[in-house]
């Protein structure tokens, strides 16, 4: 797509899980590019490697075999800590909010990673939290206090705070009624479109899917086809 940046490109990578008993080979030999400005929707059944694609692409571990280039830089040869904390944001299929930090202090946790003012950040931290439908209500609790449904948009929040080019999100939508659902898919898109981020989202849910830009299937660690 014009204008857009290709900030991921895959190169026939293959991803084996290794323990003492037993090795699976979650992703085989997938080949594929993300650009900046469009939202991505990975569909597939459970157990298809639709995780395991995310965290190769968040950096949490190298393929077994290829190679992942962000912004034609391997993945192999960069600082990935430097990668996940400045490029990349993740919402975890389990949320993975920080216990002892408030719904705010959570959501301002990446800005204070990228050492942004603290009274900005907290600034940003309300209206991003506002903006995926929490109420002020919920600001100053911790995430044990809140719903499942509520826990994945301060997930949600959290992820939209970082500056990175790159957002990815397992099943954000998860939790949510249709309405909540409505709301996270624009903002994810508009975070596409208008912020010029890479949105890549795994979903089981059609309607999401449908919403994004294209759709990647994956069937048994391949990836089947690219839907414009
Ligand atoms: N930590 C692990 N150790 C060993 N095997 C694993 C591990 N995590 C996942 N797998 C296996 O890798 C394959 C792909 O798993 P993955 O979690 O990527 O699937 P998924 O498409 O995200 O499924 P779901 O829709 O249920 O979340 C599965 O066969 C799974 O059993
Ligand atoms: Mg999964």
């Amino acid at each position: 797509m014009e204008g857009n940046l290709e900030i991921i490109k895959v190169e026939n990578i293959s991803y084996t899980y290794r323990s003492k008993y037993q090795t699976t080979q979650a992703i085989k030999n997938i080949a594929c590019t993300f650009e900046t400005g469009v939202m991505y929707s990975i569909i597939g059944k459970s157990g298809s490697g639709k995780s395991t694609f995310l965290s190769l692409l968040a950096g949490m571990d190298l393929p077994s075999s290829g190679r992942i280039l962000i912004e034609n830089s391997d993945m192999a040869k960069i600082d990935r800590d430097k990668y996940r904390m400045h490029q990349v944001s993740i919402v975890y299929q389990a949320f993975h909010l920080f216990p002892l930090l408030t719904v705010t202090e959570n959501v301002m946790f990446p800005m204070e990673l990228q050492k942004k003012n603290r009274k900005l950040a907290r600034q940003k931290a309300e209206a991003l939290l506002l903006s995926v439908g929490l109420s002020e209500k919920a600001f100053q609790k911790y995430p044990g206090m809140l719903s499942g449904g509520e826990q994945q948009r301060c997930a949600i929040a959290r992820a939209m705070a970082s500056e990175g080019q790159i957002l990815l999100a397992d099943e954000p939508t998860g939790n949510l009624d249709t309405e909540n659902e409505k709301i996270i898919v624009a903002l994810m898109k508009r975070l596409a479109h208008e912020e010029k981020k890479a949105v890549i989202i795994v979903t089981h849910n059609e309607k999401v899917a449908c919403k994004s830009d294209v759709i990647l299937k994956m069937q048994d660690g391949r990836l089947l086809e690219v839907e414009p």
